[in-house]
């Protein structure tokens, strides 16, 4: 097929969740089209833009101008960078901003950014008149198949990541992967991890469609870059359209996730960002999977080759066992006192386990024999 000078492919995913159903539209240069966009899923009112000066920098003229011409008036509302700035302070002098400038509780609230941008924003949107429609235009790998769906909203604490929040759709998603050309390397590969996690958990043909096209993945070529987005998007979407409030199904998204945090926490946020750790969560949840013989060897390894293709690292870094094992404790997924991990079963098929630190004491030391954390041979397993 012959593809027309400027034509640009736009991918759809519904994500439905009865009277707050919303669209997900991927396109390659969609920012001077999300005026129209807005308007076309029948928003109105004026806009507040919340942003950060870099991305503000390199987007915000843009999408005022694609606002303007749609006839939205803009205002842009502007927090520090980083993770820093999701904070209880920074969302209430978003919502400082929109007192002050009167906005209504029909008015919109955009965030153009990462996935701290967007938690922020919902946040803010969430509680200003007891809610105000809010928009994401998603500008990270992370926010584009992770963060701006599902309708986590939420700032951090002193004493730990996202204890403060609420659950609050957004009216409409808009990822323009032209945007993800800009990302630090670092940040992009990371969200690689989360990519994989998804074949990991939901779908066999993807995570082969992803050993397949890698190369073509990390030259950042747009036909996979928007298949990939798309279908991440519709495995959360199909993932939280049946468990909203994350009672079941939602915690297999955990995969990863609970040698993952720990790895984050024990570096004490500064070592790893949080898709490095999550490629050595799924790596090592994987081998440890194998140790309690719910996979097979093969399992472990493909996974393996697959994160170390992206780029990302896969060794454990060196920690007492007693503080990883302290550290994933505090992990969201403990009740009662009991840790649950997501184990893979098969590549696409997943289950939630009780854990026993026995068991990670078994598969800590069988790594260690097989030297650099290679996947572990079985036979040391201690029965919880
Ligand atoms: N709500 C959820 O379900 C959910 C899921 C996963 C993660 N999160 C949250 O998302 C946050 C991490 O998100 P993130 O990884 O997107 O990080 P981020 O929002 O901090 O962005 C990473 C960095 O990239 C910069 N940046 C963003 N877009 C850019 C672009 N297009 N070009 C150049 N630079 C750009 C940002 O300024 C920042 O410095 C965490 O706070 C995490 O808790 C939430
Ligand atoms: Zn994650």
């Amino acid at each position: 097929m012959k593809i027309r000078a400027g034509f640009r492919p736009r991918l759809q995913v519904p994500v439905s969740l009865g009277d707050r159903s919303y669209d997900i539209i991927i396109q390659e240069d969609l920012l001077q089209e999300a005026g129209s966009c807005l308007q076309q899923a029948g928003l109105s009112g004026r806009v507040g833009v919340v942003t950060n000066p870099q991305i503000g920098k390199l987007y915000g003229r843009q999408l005022s101008q694609s606002l303007k011409k749609a006839g939205f008036p803009s205002t842009v509302i502007v927090i520090p960078e980083g993770e820093q700035a999701k904070t209880l302070k920074w969302a209430s002098k978003i919502l400082d901003e929109l007192v002050t400038g009167r906005f209504e509780r029909n008015d919109l609230l955009l965030a153009l950014g990462g996935g701290v941008i967007g938690d922020i924003t919902g946040f803010a949107a969430s509680i200003y008149l007891r809610g105000m429609p809010f928009v994401q235009m998603a500008t990270t790998l992370i926010a584009q198949v992770d963060s701006s769906v599902g309708g986590k909203t939420g700032v951090n604490h002193p004493l730990g990541k996202n204890l403060i929040g609420s659950f609050y759709q957004p009216r409409l998603v808009l990822m323009d992967t032209a945007t993800l050309r800009t990302l630090p390397k670092r940040e992009w590969i990371a969200g690689l991890a989360e990519v994989i996690k998804y074949g990991m958990i939901a779908d066999r043909s993807f995570f082969e469609y992803l050993e397949r096209h890698m190369d073509a993945i990390l030259r950042m070529e747009t036909e996979p870059i928007q298949f990939l987005i798309k279908r991440c998007c519709e495995i959360k979407a199909s993932v939280v359209g049946s468990d909203e409030r994350e009672s079941g199904l939602r915690r297999i998204l955990n995969y990863g996730h609970t040698i993952g945090h720990a790895l984050e926490s024990l570096g004490k946020y500064k070592k790893l960002i949080h898709g490095e750790a999550v490629g050595i969560g799924m790596v090592h949840e994987a081998a440890l999977s194998y140790n309690l013989e719910y996979c097979s060897e093969e399992v472990v390894h493909r996974q393996r080759a697959l994160v170390r293709r992206a780029g990302l690292p896969d060794q454990l870094p060196s920690l007492k066992i007693s503080d990883l094992w302290g550290a994933m404790q505090h992990d969201k997924k403990v009740v009662k006192g009991q840790v649950y991990c997501v184990f893979p079963k098969d590549i696409g098929q997943v289950a939630v386990l009780p854990l026993a630190r026995t068991s990670v004491t078994a598969w800590y030391r069988s790594s260690k024999r097989g030297k650099g954390n290679a996947p572990p041979g079985r036979g040391l397993h201690e029965s919880s």
